[in-house]
């Protein structure tokens, strides 16, 4: 559920009528609606409450790292998901306490756990050997002990799609599950290091919990022999993953409280702290994309509905064949079937093809939906186009909260050295 409603015929984000909102800001922009957010982030944490003690749900900052999000779910209580310095950062600016911060990722480097084992935080999800080698190394350094975790590849088919599956043994994350047992033994036995739990994430956008539930069951069995072998195990941080609704067409997402129950149940004996690190299930449907139609085209046997927002600025549609529901702002009567497309120089700036909306004229407004998780953040400023900014709705209220970048920060950051300025 979310708070993107039509009334008077026109869409509004809360209480914000789209139109007037648009009217001020320009157009293409990002707006989030926080009552979605917060909706999102409770209905999540009231799913998975009866999950061991304690459980923390640690905020996936990938998936919209804007500092008004991270502050808004920190301030209800949301840990946060980090993988890299830069999150840690913002991460840190935008309120989340220290102990409430995971950090994962395959490639820490150095600089980045020195500077996450200053902050204290609360554990580092490590993803190989070599990685426990160089923070065992770091942590001596610096006369500190930090918690950490072994990230297990269990070997599991998450059944999305192959660019954000990251469970099955040929992809690049975690430690085989089958030697996590010696690498906890050789992490552990240097002293320079708490190992203090397992972690597992297999993947984004599932739609079904039985990849999930097979995963857990294996982390559970690690668990057992772990404990057997005298690893004092405390933590397990079960990843993000659940997907959600993107088309009206595809199936049903599990609803957080199925997924909390099926976890409850295969942790039920497990008496560990349980993380969560859910990303898109919180963003995802608070945010939608505001565009304005530039022009139409009649192509050969199709119609083009150009619009002012790109494939820089919503990179999911051609990165990974990504729907996007698309809505006109003041829907007119009748129908039309389009292209949507943006004026980058590449066929893959098509948002839609085919697509079935109410008829559109220049100067329409339209929105995606969906646009409040990986959206703004992959956002790059191909063909020198402006990064788009981001509005953040509460109520009657809205606020920029990053505003559109000039074409001064675009172009002024190049340099143009002696020896060609010469010439
Ligand atoms: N934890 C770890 C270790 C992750 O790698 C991810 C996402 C998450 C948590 C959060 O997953 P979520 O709950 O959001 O599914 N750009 C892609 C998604 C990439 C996901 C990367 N990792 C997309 O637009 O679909």
């Amino acid at each position: 559920m979310d708070f993107f409603q039509h009334r008077d015929g026109v869409l509004h984000a809360e209480d914000v009528d789209l139109e007037r909102l648009a009217e001020e800001i320009g157009t293409p922009f990002y707006c989030y609606s926080e009552a979605t957010l917060v909706r999102h982030l409770n209905v999540f944490r009231e799913g998975v409450a009866s999950c061991g003690k304690d459980p923390l749900v640690a905020y996936a900052v990938k998936a919209n790292p804007n500092q008004a999000v991270i502050a808004c779910l920190a301030r209800e209580g949301a840990g946060a998901d980090v993988v890299s310095i830069g999150e840690l950062r913002r991460a840190l600016a935008a309120g989340v306490p220290a102990d409430r911060i995971v950090f994962s990722g395959v490639g820490k480097t150095r600089e980045e756990m020195a500077e996450a084992l200053a902050a204290d935080i609360l554990q580092f999800n490590l993803e190989s050997t070599s990685e426990a080698d160089m923070l065992a190394e770091v942590a001596r350094a610096a006369g500190r002990r930090p918690r950490a975790a072994f990230r297990v590849n269990p070997d599991v088919d998450a059944g999305t799609h192959a660019k954000i599956s990251t469970g099955r043994a040929e992809n690049k994350f975690g430690i085989p599950i089958d030697t996590a047992a010696q690498a906890f033994s050789a992490a552990a036995a240097s002293g320079d290091i708490d190992m203090v739990g397992v972690a597992v994430h297999i993947g984004s956008q599932l739609t079904d919990l039985s990849p999930l539930e097979a995963a857990f069951r294996r982390v559970g069995d690690l668990i057992g022999e772990l404990r057997a072998g005298g690893h004092d195990i405390r933590t397990a941080d079960l990843g993000g993953g659940l997907g959600i609704p993107y088309s009206p067409d595809s199936a049903e997402p599990p609803l957080p409280a199925d997924y909390g129950k099926m976890v409850a149940a295969i942790t039920e004996d497990w008496n560990v702290r349980l993380i969560f690190e859910p990303g898109r299930l919180i963003t995802g449907n608070a945010g939608i994309l505001v565009s304005r139609v530039i022009r139409l085209k009649q192509g050969v046997g199709r119609c083009f509905v150009i619009i002012d927002a790109a494939m820089n600025d919503l990179m999911r549609p051609t990165l990974y064949d990504a729907y996007h529901g698309i809505e006109a702002v003041r829907p007119r009567g009748g129908e039309v079937v389009a292209d949507i497309v943006g004026p980058v120089c590449e066929t893959g700036d098509t948002f839609a093809r085919d697509r079935a909306l109410p008829r559109l004229e220049a100067g329409d407004l339209i929105v995606f939906r969906t646009a409040g998780a990986y959206s703004a953040t992959m956002a790059s400023t191909y063909n020198s186009r402006l990064l788009t900014p981001e509005v953040l709705v509460s109520g009657e209220r809205s606020a920029v909260i990053r505003p559109r970048r000039t074409y001064e920060d675009l172009i002024g950051q190049d340099r143009i050295p002696d020896w060609i300025a010469k010439e």
